[in-house]
């Protein structure tokens, strides 16, 4: 309701005051205010003609199952997600082609039937036949009869099922094999991904269902049409590995209902993806005795710390430009870690091809690895090994200098159960009580001589 409202007004600048006073603040005129009638209507009605008021009574704006989360079966995936998948809850999947997405969604559909037995579980796929989906399910451990699949590319079609079964959970197979009849558009292009989530969101928000929706990524590691579709989400998982490894790591980018930060490691078999409880064993599994040019590094994630091998190759390079390559670290870090072991260590890297690779596709995006990076290179170029029983920790500064790390002491502990002896660590930082024997370094150039000699 519009309400009439006296006001003060000054004749010079036009300032506005709830209350007459002597001389306007504003432009410092005396005598200036004048009393002026002023409608006031309510900011919203203005903007939003026909706009219903809303109910807060109503039952269905309150979050219907607030904080039941349901578990997926896997200690990894429902670690990563926060405690299970939140029910109206709508999270985008995505990895290389290949990774094992489809696999591991259909793997926990597969426990998800199996716990809710009274609703059924439902997957769309635009990707694989119904026979395709249901002879694997078969190969990873029997089809239950509340798991029902059906190969479609309409998304209206997916919410009229969604709404008619009232399912316990949701995999849409994937966002680029869909599409909505409503608007143009090919399958996977992007007015087309984006209507899908949109829809997709709402069916899951109105129904309290949750909804996985798998994405692929193209092989460098873009989501077709990408940050759009994190932002129309509520989490992002995704599925990492290489080609050459078994091992496969699962992050959220994005999780609106907990942290972003933990992992989930897995390993693809012949029975399909099994959790890997005991990461560090894993990671270091294919690892050499004695290999020149290997350092191992205790990364963490969230909670989480376990060991990774860094490996490193250093190589003379056969035309005229050297050659950096880096895989699971960035680039731009090594050669930042390249040009610090030149200047301020010594190790001559000028006409070298540099190869720095983590082993089994793992990510490290700390710079707490930044010394075990160095001294792998460093390792290979004086063709020296790094002792097999030692760890290194440490960041690295642009003067050389060994910079603390966080959790220091989780490291440490991980590296004594896995039965490492040795670790090297940052001097400035006080050092935990640790079974370990510790070598505290100033610089790398000291990290590279007590080391390697
Ligand atoms: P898939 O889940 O189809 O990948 P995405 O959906 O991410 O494209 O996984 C395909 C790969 O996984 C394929 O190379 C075969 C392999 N795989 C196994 O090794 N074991 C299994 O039990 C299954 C089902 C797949
Ligand atoms: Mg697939």
């Amino acid at each position: 309701m519009a309400k009439i409202k006296q006001n003060f007004r000054c004749t010079e600048c036009n300032a506005e005051y709830p209350k007459w006073s002597g001389q306007c603040t504003q432009c410092g005129t005396w005598n200036s205010l004048v009393e002026f009638t002023k409608q006031e209507s309510h900011p919203v009605s203005r903007h939003a003609p026909g706009g219903n008021v809303i109910d807060f009574k109503d039952k269905s704006n309150v979050a219907a199952h607030d904080g039941m989360r349901i578990t997926t079966g896997f200690a990894e995936v429902d670690r990563v997600l926060g405690g299970g998948f939140f029910p109206d809850s709508l999270t985008l999947f995505v990895g290389n082609p290949g990774i094992g997405k489809s696999t591991l969604a259909l793997q926990i559909a597969l426990q998800i039937a199996h716990a809710t037995t009274n609703r059924p579980v439902l997957i769309f796929s635009g990707e694989e036949s119904v026979f395709q989906v249901r002879k694997r399910a078969e190969r990873l451990g029997g089809v239950p009869a509340n798991l029902h699949v059906a190969a479609t590319f309409v998304m209206e079609d997916v919410i009229a099922t969604i709404t008619e079964h009232n399912p316990a959970f949701v995999i849409v197979d994937s966002a680029q094999t869909f599409s909505s009849r409503e608007i143009p558009g090919a399958p996977g292009s992007m007015p087309q991904i984006r209507t899908i989530t949109e829809m997709l969101m709402h069916a899951s928000k109105t129904s309290g269902i949750p909804i996985l929706l798998i994405g692929q990524v193209t092989k460098g590691g873009e989501m077709a049409g990408p940050q759009l579709l994190a932002h129309l989400v509520d989490t992002v998982l995704q599925f990492e590995g290489d080609d050459q490894h078994d091992l496969r790591i699962l992050r959220s980018s994005k999780n609106r209902f907990g942290a972003t930060s933990e992992v989930g490691i897995f390993a693809m078999t012949e029975s399909g993806l099994q959790e890997v409880t005991n990461p560090s064993e894993a990671f270091l599994s294919g690892r050499l005795p004695g290999a020149i040019g290997s350092s191992i590094y205790p990364a963490l994630e969230g909670q989480r710390p376990f060991l990774v091998e860094i490996q490193a190759l250093t190589a003379t390079t056969p035309f005229g430009l050297p050659r950096r390559s880096a895989s699971g670290i960035s680039l731009q870090r090594l050669s930042l870690l390249l040009a610090v072991l030149e200047k301020h260590a010594g190790v001559k890297l000028a006409s070298l091809d540099v190869f720095a690779n983590v082993v089994g596709g793992f990510r490290i995006e700390e710079p707490a690895a930044d010394l075990a990076i160095c001294l792998a290179v460093a390792s290979s170029r004086n063709k020296a090994a790094i002792p097999q029983e030692l760890f290194v920790l440490g960041e690295v500064g642009l003067s050389g200098e060994v910079r603390a790390v966080s959790k220091l002491e989780q490291r440490l502990k991980e590296g004594e159960k896995l039965g490492f002896t040795t670790a090297i660590v940052p001097s400035t930082q006080k050092a935990p009580q640790t079974k370990l024997q510790l070598i505290p370094v100033r610089t790398v150039a000291e990290a590279v001589q007590k080391v390697l000699g």
